[in-house]
């Protein structure tokens, strides 16, 4: 099995780096991953990226200024010296062009805390309570130049209990994503996956019972 390269971009803890890295230390695994890329240096990831002996590199947003697409272009530098095939944003706080969008088309995933479509963008935990919605959760999808959106490969869903507080419920979420990450990557990585227009769609059979975890209380 020649596994897939992939690099994850990230601007923090890392908490979903970590456990890309740790999903793809299985053998069956079908993508290695070989670069975690910062926007911001001393990033929390980086170091644990290190210490499991990743490289690691660090193209600073804030250098750039305004200059959107000069910063892209010197990830791409990176990307492409590191042969690249697939890129994983996990936590990655920047708003990408469409050329680096398109760079990457049907090769880049993001992960969101919320059930998408519902709740693109920032503070998603809060707007869920504050809808009272019984139901929220984490998307991982394919990126396209739209912020949020994009073709949606897996999505795992946790209960809302009256007595959430944001911090909780994205705790919940949180664990959540550390299921669907991998999950996703690994169907991704493996060819399983085909975008048809604004539509992923699996090749098992059993795809729903893949790409839906459902809250158990
Ligand atoms: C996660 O909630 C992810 O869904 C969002 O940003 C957060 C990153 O957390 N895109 P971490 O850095 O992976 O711990």
């Amino acid at each position: 099995m020649t596994k897939r390269r992939v690099a994850i971009l990230i601007s923090g803890r890392g908490s979903n780096m970590a456990a890309l890295i740790q999903a793809a230390k299985a053998p069956d695994f079908p993508a290695e991953i070989v670069l975690v890329m910062s926007n911001i240096a001393g990033a929390g990831g980086l170091d644990s990226a290190k210490a499991a002996g990743i490289a690691t590199a660090t193209v600073e947003s804030k250098a750039f200024g305004k200059d959107r697409e000069a910063f892209e272009r010197a990830m791409q530098d990176e990307l492409v010296r590191h042969n690249i095939d697939l890129v994983c944003l996990a936590g990655f706080l920047r708003l990408l062009t469409p050329w680096f969008v398109q760079q990457w088309q049907g090769r880049m995933i993001n992960i969101h805390p919320a059930l998408l479509p519902s709740y693109r963008g920032l503070h998603t935990h809060e707007r869920a309570l504050a809808d009272g919605v019984k139901i929220h959760g984490a998307t991982v999808h394919f990126v396209v130049p739209d912020v949020d959106a994009g073709p949606i490969i897996v999505q795992g869903a946790v209960t809302v209990h009256d007595t959430d507080t944001a911090d909780a419920l994205g705790a919940r979420v949180l664990q959540v994503e550390h299921r669907i990450y991998p999950q996703a990557l690994r169907m991704v990585a493996s060819g399983q996956t085909t975008i048809d227009g604004a539509v992923c769609r699996s090749a098992r059979a059993t795809a729903t019972e893949k790409t839906l975890i459902s809250p158990s209380s």
